[in-house]
């Protein structure tokens, strides 16, 4: 049975100073009020440590944002897998759309950097979804196909326990667009199909695939609600604490 992920995206937001005012209100929260999902959250690099310290030997895990596929040397501006885990974190988002449309990551780099994640210990978060154009013309399926069939590249049905999947179609992310869960138990159930072709029925089973794109506390219910959706990758509606936690205690 997949586990159920509940991971907040931070993205390019909060000082050290604010995710550990976060952090805090969090673990409390958590600690008055325990929730069955692994809570995930993925802080800018900068806060890593520190919200590695705030969270030890608690239920909350941390993500990195992006990993770098080598291990060390020449590549400026780049973290390494081994610095993520180093740092305090168990998973690592990767292939977001913002990497694919503003930084030019393809689905090789991507494949590169799941391998790296999986080389270090680390749950890779990998980010799939379709454009509204490509949406639109009826081609959802084949650009999901492409992206984990490349995405996953030489990947093993071992292998395959240890990744979680995020749909997250373009079109709903931070455009206040949720997808309806019926589109999002479609896209998953096909995902969840595709995996079991490729590494077979129980490891398909295994593999937490969420969603996300515009998730809030108003429409995570009714997502939770459908059978393949494993739960949820929040951006914006991540960032407040009150409007998080709401969507930690949807049910
Ligand atoms: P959003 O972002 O919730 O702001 O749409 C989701 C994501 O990009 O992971």
């Amino acid at each position: 049975m997949a586990g159920t992920i509940i991971a907040a995206n931070w993205k390019m937001n909060k000082t050290t100073g604010q995710a550990i005012e976060f952090a805090r209100g969090l673990k409390d929260a958590l600690l008055k009020k325990p929730v069955s999902a692994a809570v995930v959250i993925a802080p800018p690099f900068t806060s890593i440590e520190a919200l590695a310290a705030e969270f030890r030997g608690g239920d909350i895990s941390l993500a990195a944002q992006n990993i770098y596929p080598a291990s060390s040397g020449p590549f400026t501006g780049e973290i390494s897998g081994e610095m993520i885990v180093d740092a305090g974190c168990r998973y690592c988002i990767v292939g977001h759309s913002e990497r694919r449309q503003l930084f030019g990551e393809d689905n090789a780099l991507i494949n590169a950097k799941i391998t790296a994640a999986l080389n270090y210990g680390l749950m890779p978060i990998f980010c799939i979804g379709e454009t509204l154009e490509e949406r639109n013309s009826g081609a959802e399926f084949t650009v999901l196909t492409k992206q984990v069939k490349e995405g996953l590249n030489k990947l093993t049905a071992n292998d395959i326990k240890k990744i979680g999947i995020a749909y997250e179609p373009v079109w709903a992310i931070g455009t206040g667009k949720t997808a309806t869960p019926g589109q999002v138990q479609e896209a998953h159930l096909f995902i969840r199909n595709l995996l079991s072709e490729m590494y077979g029925e129980k490891e398909a089973a295994g593999v937490s695939i969420i969603y996300g794109g515009s998730v809030t506390s108003d429409n995570i219910g009714s997502l939770m609600a459908e059978p393949e959706i494993n739960g949820v990758l929040v951006g914006s509606a991540s960032l407040d604490l009150a409007s998080f936690l709401a969507i930690i205690n949807f049910h």
